[in-house]
């Protein structure tokens, strides 16, 4: 099963059924061919169904089919994005083989390649370009034997599962993506300029857990999770407050500012967690992250993205994953994107990495 990670822009596909299957809320984006591009067709904001636990083909067979039919469209296959704790991304070198012999080089030998045993597991891998030197730099003469690579896995029961899910509804799941780096794929389609010339960093703040990808050159350098995400947030405020977590998660999405002295201690260990990101990049590449862009549930509120900013020393902002589709939404979802927008940057990354 492919598994794609940055763009591919080799296939056009008329329509395109991305389906986030986050943690804590299912996102979904569908596009329609216009032209040499693409418009947003529709897309859904919906509950997960059970949070807590595996969910099974059958519970989550259903669940697809009422996204699509609350995205109200007919399409055959579809693309998963699966969370950032059931696919891993990792960097490896690899010898100048094909893309095949490599999946089956890490099947058989991941700890090999990737320092980490990974049994049962499938792996898909895009090769990176060579590194540029500097004129006249040493290495330059030396060309590697290895080719650099990007390497993603997920459980093969896992896959099975999201194959059996859709297949029960009549669909087919034609990829499986890996949501760490979906939010880069929509990054470089939004903001293809700063994409290609800037150091940045993408930060996806999920429910349970939140994302860091920071890009030099339009090269995804870096990518970490950490375990912390809205969830540990509303907790926090539930304990601290001594209210009911529903309390507390309402307080938090309504009127944040009002427990401000509350809130802050309680997402400095997230913004310590990404900061160590930073610093390691920002050290091993003698470059500094210049903008943060931040997406997830809590990229809709300016408290946290100031917050957030308070704590990271670098600028934060949200942006708009779908600037680089035309809009032809019915008007009642036109009515509810703006809210909406942080939340589909890693479904609209999966579509856009098919386009
Ligand atoms: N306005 C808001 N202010 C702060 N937090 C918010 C706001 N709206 C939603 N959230 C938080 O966003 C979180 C859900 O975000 P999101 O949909 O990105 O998570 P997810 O994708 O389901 O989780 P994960 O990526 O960890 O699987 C919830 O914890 C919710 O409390
Ligand atoms: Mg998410």
């Amino acid at each position: 099963m492919a598994l794609p990670f940055l763009s591919n822009r080799a296939k056009k596909r008329d329509q395109i059924v991305a389906i986030d299957l986050g943690s804590r809320t299912t996102k979904a984006v569908c596009l329609q061919r216009k032209g040499d591009g693409y418009a947003l067709a529709s897309f859904v904001v919906k509950d997960a169904p059970a949070y807590e636990k595996q969910l099974s083909p059958q519970v989550l067979g259903e669940h697809l089919k009422s996204v699509m039919q609350a995205l109200d469209v007919k399409a055959r296959q579809v693309i998963l994005v699966v969370g950032v704790n059931d696919a891993l991304i990792r960097h490896a070198e690899l010898p100048q083989v094909t893309i095949t012999d490599m999946r089956a080089m890490l099947k058989i030998n991941s700890k090999n390649y990737l320092q980490q045993e990974l049994p049962d597991h499938v792996f898909d891998c895009q090769i990176l370009p060579p590194r540029t030197t500097a004129p006249g730099a040493p290495e330059a003469a030396k060309p590697s034997p290895r080719h650099r690579v990007l390497v993603g896995a997920a459980k093969r029961s896992l896959v099975r599962d999201l194959q059996a899910a859709t297949k029960q509804i009549g669909l087919a799941c034609s990829e499986i993506v890996p949501g760490v780096v979906a939010p880069v794929n929509a990054f470089e389609a939004a903001q293809p300029e700063a994409f290609a010339k800037d150091v940045v960093a993408l930060v996806d703040i999920g429910f349970k857990s939140s994302s860091i990808n920071i890009l030099l050159d339009g090269e995804l350098i870096l990518s970490r999770v950490v375990e912390i995400g809205g969830e540990r947030l509303t907790t926090g405020l539930a304990e601290a407050m001594n209210i009911s977590v529903a309390e507390a998660e309402g307080i938090k999405v309504g009127m944040p500012q009002e427990v401000q002295q509350t809130i802050q201690p309680l997402l400095a260990p997230l913004g310590r967690e990404l900061r160590a990101s930073i610093d390691f990049f920002e050290h091993q590449h003698d470059k500094a992250v210049s903008q943060v862009y931040v997406s997830g549930g809590a990229a809709r509120s300016e408290f946290f993205l100031e917050n957030l900013q308070g704590e990271l020393m670098v600028g934060c902002k949200n942006w708009n994953p779908v600037s680089f589709l035309e809009m032809a939404l019915p008007v009642q979802q036109m009515a509810e994107l703006e809210s909406n927008l942080s939340q589909l940057a890693v479904a609209t990354g999966a579509a856009a990495s098919v386009i």
